[in-house]
C-alpha cells in the first residue's frame, strides 16, 4: 500500500524518537488519535517509568498514557531497532548550545545516524527540534542517505517545529495549530496527512527552511519583547510610573501591540538558546543580528 494512504488511514506505525516535553505528548497524542506508536529513546529509565505506566511529564497525565498503552498503541524501547518497523519516524531530540554558545546539533545527528542504519523504503522523517534554517535539507538529508535509500524516493524528509508552552492548560498538542513543511511536494503532501490525522490545525508552508525560519522568528521575539518590557521597567521605575498600568493601558490598543510582562527574565529550555541559532547560521551569511545578540 503507498505510503500516502497507510498515514491517512492511520495504518502506518509511527517512531518517536526523544520522549522528553515535546516527544511524550506528541507520541500520546498520535496513539489517541489512532496510529500505533513507538517511543525510543537512550533514557533507560524514563522507558521503564513508561512501561510501568507511570509519566514525566505534566501535559501528560498517567491516565493517558496508560489508556493508549492498554489500547496496544503506545509502548516505549531503548531498542533501535524497532525503526525497521516505522512508516513516520518524528525526531525530538534536544538542540542545546555548546560551550562556545554555538549551536550543538550532535543529538540531531547521532539520531540521523541511528535512523539510517534502520530505516526501511518508503518512511517519511520528520525533523521537529528547534533549529537554524537549513538543518533539515542541509544536515539532515545527507545524513540519511547512508541509509543507502534514496532520497525524495524511498524516504521523505519534513520538518514541523513544536509549540509546546509547559503548564499552559488552555493549549495543548491538539489544539495548537502546527506548521508543516516537506522537501518536495511528495514529502510536503505526506508530513501534511500525518499531522492532519494528530492535529486538528495543520498549517503548511512552502520549505522545510521557512518552518524552520518561524519556529525560531517566534522565539526571537519573545526573547526581544521580554527583554524589552524589562528594560521598560526600569525606565518607568526610575520615573515613578506604574509599568502594569502602563502595559494594561498600551493593551486597548486594539492593533499592533501586545503585552508583554516584566518578570525575572528568560528561561527554559528554549528562549535563551534558539535566537543564538539563527545568529549563529546568520554569520555565514555575512549579515550581522545585533539586534537578536543584545
Ligand atoms: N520544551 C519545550 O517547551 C519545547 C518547545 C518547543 C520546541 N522544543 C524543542 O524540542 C526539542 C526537544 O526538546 P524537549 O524539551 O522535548 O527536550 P527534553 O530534554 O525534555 O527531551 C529530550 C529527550 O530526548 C532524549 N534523547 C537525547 N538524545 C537522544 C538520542 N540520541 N536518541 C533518542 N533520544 C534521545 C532524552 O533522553 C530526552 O528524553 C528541542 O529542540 C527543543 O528546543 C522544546
Amino acid at each position: 500500500m503507498s505510503l500516502i494512504r497507510t498515514i491517512s488511514e492511520k495504518t502506518a506505525h509511527v517512531g518517536v524518537i526523544g520522549l522528553g516535553y515535546v516527544g511524550l505528548p506528541l507520541a500520546v497524542t498520535a496513539a489517541e488519535r489512532g496510529f500505533a506508536v513507538t517511543g525510543l529513546d537512550i533514557d533507560q529509565a524514563k522507558i521503564e517509568r513508561l512501561s510501568a505506566g507511570r509519566s514525566y511529564i505534566d501535559a501528560v497525565p498517567d491516565d493517558r498514557l496508560q489508556n493508549v498503552t492498554a489500547a496496544g498503541r503506545f509502548g516505549g524501547t531503548t531498542d533501535f531497532t524497532r525503526l525497521s518497523g516505522c512508516d513516520v519516524i518524528v525526531i525530538c531530540v534536544p538542540t542545546p548550545l555548546n560551550a562556545q554558545r554555538e549551536p550543538d546539533l550532535t543529538f540531531v545527528t547521532t539520531t540521523a545516524e541511528r535512523i539510517a542504519r534502520h530505516i526501511s523504503a518508503q518512511t517519511l522523517v520528520i525533523l521537529e527540534s528547534t533549529t537554524f534554517p537549513g538543518t533539515t535539507h542541509d544536515t539532515l538529508r545527507p545524513l540519511l542517505v547512508q541509509s543507502g535509500l534514496a532520497l525524495d524516493r524511498d524516504i521523505f524528509t519534513a520538518f514541523s517545529p513544536e509549540r509546546e508552552d509547559p503548564g499552559n492548560t488552555r493549549f495543548n498538542t491538539a489544539t495548537i495549530p502546527k506548521i508543516v513543511a516537506g522537501d518536495g511536494e511528495t514529502a510536503g503532501a505526506l508530513a501534511e496527512a500525518f499531522y492532519k490525522g494528530v492535529v486538528d490545525e495543520v498549517v503548511r508552508v512552502r520549505t522545510t527552511q521557512t518552518a524552520e525560519a518561524i519556529k525560531i522568528t517566534e522565539n526571537v521575539f519573545r526573547a526581544v519583547n521580554i527583554a524589552m518590557v524589562n528594560e521598560l521597567k526600569l525606565v518607568f521605575d526610575a520615573m515613578d510610573i506604574d509599568i502594569w498600568e502602563v502595559i494594561d493601558g498600551a493593551a486597548t490598543k486594539p492593533f499592533g501591540y501586545m503585552p508583554f510582562y516584566p518578570g525575572p527574565g528568560l528561561g527554559g529550555h528554549c528562549i535563551p538558546i534558539d535566537p543564538y541559532y539563527l545568529a549563529w547560521k546568520a554569520r555565514s551569511y555575512d549579515v550581522p543580528t545585533r539586534f537578536i545578540e543584545l
